[in-house]
């Protein structure tokens, strides 16, 4: 595939493959044992009062409005399916997380709209099979498109310009242009029902991921993990909002042993 010039030079300068990710400090370094919250912030926000939805009071227009800005960032599942008489499809799922790693699992959520069941919950419910890409922001608007409320005869691929790249595992192809994609069987699927017309409104579908592609250029020095910054993957806010990753930082990961000899020191 032939990238513009411009392009280049843009992806040149937003995912350079040697650069690490950018860490920074975390947020209170000399944080001690048991000192909550960062003082200012307390000083802000602490006595600001709470607003309260009683969910089962609450109709499910605004709960979407609600649930999709307060669970954000949201990572998004670019899934690749085919029907059963072969036509192809993508669209974009950021009800999606990994579920376990061993057995590697994700889940994807699908809302149904009771004028027209994803074509993408039928394919997987269908075949069983599809691929997760990740989406980069270099080609957010081609992926975008790919949400299209079209009928099943059309083919998002078209409207994309995304390409097609053969899988090893399953039928369903997988994005060339994602830095990341991985082959899925079908492992499980439950539908969701609302608690009090009974009616289905979502379903949720575990894929277990067969293999995982990941191209070099994103990958570490040693090959075994992902450099973020050269992935630059898309994440869903609220609303018709995305985001890109910003700075990171590590913070250890507390051991009980230390733990308990600081409170240990501090009783004495
Ligand atoms: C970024 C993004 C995330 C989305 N996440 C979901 C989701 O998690 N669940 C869902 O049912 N629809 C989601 N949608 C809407 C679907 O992509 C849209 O309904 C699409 O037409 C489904 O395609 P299909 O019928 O070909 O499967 C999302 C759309 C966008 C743009």
């Amino acid at each position: 595939m032939q990238f513009s010039a411009s392009f280049r030079r843009y992806f040149a300068t937003r995912a350079p493959q040697c650069s690490p990710f950018r860490f920074t400090q975390p947020p209170n370094p000399s944080w001690q044992l048991g000192q909550g919250a960062h003082k200012e912030f307390l000083e802000k926000s602490g006595d600001v009062p709470k607003k309260t939805w009683i969910m089962n009071e609450t109709n499910p227009k605004d709960t979407y409005k609600l649930l999709t800005t307060c669970i954000v960032p949201r990572p998004i599942a670019f899934v690749s399916t085919l029907a059963t008489d072969g036509t192809p499809n993508l669209a974009p799922f950021s009800y999606f997380s990994m579920v376990s790693h061993n057995p590697p699992l994700l889940s994807i959520s699908f809302s149904l709209s009771p004028r027209r069941p994803k074509d993408t919950r039928e394919n997987i419910l269908n075949t069983k099979q599809f691929t997760v890409n990740i989406i980069s922001e270099e080609f957010a608007e081609a992926a975008n498109i790919t949400s299209v409320e079209s009928p099943a005869s059309n083919d998002e691929w078209k409207l994309s310009g995304l390409t097609m790249e053969p899988s090893t595992e399953v039928k369903p192809a997988m994005v060339k242009e994602s830095h990341i994609s991985m082959e899925c069987e079908l492992n499980f699927a439950h539908d969701v029902t609302d608690l009090t017309t009974s009616q289905i409104t979502n379903t949720l579908v575990l894929g277990l991921i067969k293999r995982v592609h990941v191209r070099e250029s994103v990958l570490n020095e040693d090959g075994s993990q992902v450099n973020p910054t050269a992935l630059n993957p898309l994440a869903r806010l609220g609303g018709l909002s995305y985001a890109t990753l910003g700075d990171g930082f590590d913070i250890a990961r507390p051991s009980w042993k230390a733990v308990r000899e600081e409170i240990k020191g501090k009783d004495q």
